[in-house]
């Protein structure tokens, strides 16, 4: 169903997606899993655009999780090679559609001719004001949460910071999504049920949209689709 002017009047500020799905995608048509990845990429270029057609104002999407590191070192290679050459390639197009690009993540373990083209993309879409693309790149939601631990003993120990003080608000502040409000709506393509370590902090009244779609296949239509549903949801954060 095309989205109506009905369905736009309750769209999310901000969606983050956990973009699962690419493996089974290209297990299911014999090719190996790094087409699976490259139909994904093509993907992330689609929703990108139809995110900013609607309005959204943040999407994050999940990339590579810290885990990922642990798969094949040749599936890994062609990760990056994939995430190189995505920025590389569609820089400009992100420009022509205004949007800014942010990365959250152990950035520096990704290789570093891939950090070089990551900082390089960020910087030239620094001045765009439309729709905010965030990557989660090399990103673990406890390894975020230990970071900012870490940051916030410096900050005490420095003295710009008293320990009576921290509270949610205060260590918010410490994470890497210090700058972007928490997400609405979380899509998850490929019907798994867990948060694979994804944003633990941030989701905690997020609403969920799980879909049996698979990420390579995941259209315009579909994020309408999660788009609508969310807009039936009663979000009542605790309260009546
Ligand atoms: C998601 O697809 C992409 C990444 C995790 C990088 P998968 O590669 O996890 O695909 P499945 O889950 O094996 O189908
Ligand atoms: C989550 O997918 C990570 C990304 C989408 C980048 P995984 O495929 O890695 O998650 P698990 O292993 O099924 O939990
Ligand atoms: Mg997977």
């Amino acid at each position: 169903m095309p989205a109506t002017a009905e369905d736009l009047k309750n769209i999310p500020r901000h969606i983050a997606i956990i973009m699962d799905g690419n493996g089974r995608w290209a297990k299911e048509r014999g090719l190996p899993r790094t087409e699976g990845h490259r139909q994904g990429a093509e993907t992330v270029r689609r929703v990108t655009q139809a995110c900013g057609d609607l309005g959204v104002e943040f999407l994050t999407l999940y990339a590579f999780s810290a885990e990922n590191w642990k798969r094949p070192k040749r599936e890994v290679d062609a990760l990056m090679k994939l995430l190189e050459q995505f920025l590389r390639i569609k820089t400009p197009e992100m420009h022509e559609q205004n949007i800014r690009l942010q990365a959250i993540g152990r950035l520096h373990d990704l290789p570093e001719s891939c950090q070089q083209q990551l900082h390089r993309s960020i910087e030239s879409l620094s001045q765009n004001t439309g729709l905010t693309l965030i990557l989660a790149l090399s990103y673990g939601g406890r390894e975020e949460i230990i970071d900012g631990v870490k940051s916030l003993i410096e900050s005490v120990e420095r003295g710009h910071l008293d320990k009576g003080m921290i509270d949610t608000e205060v260590f918010s502040k410490h994470l890497y999504t210090r700058y972007y409000p928490d997400p609405d709506l979380l899509i998850r393509t490929s019907g798994e049920m867990r948060l694979s370590n994804f944003l633990l902090w941030q989701l905690s009244y997020t609403e969920f949209y799980i879909t049996d779609r698979l990420w390579p296949d995941f259209a315009k239509e579909d994020l309408e689709d999660a788009v609508r549903a969310f807009g039936r949801r009663h979000r009542r954060f605790g309260a009546l």
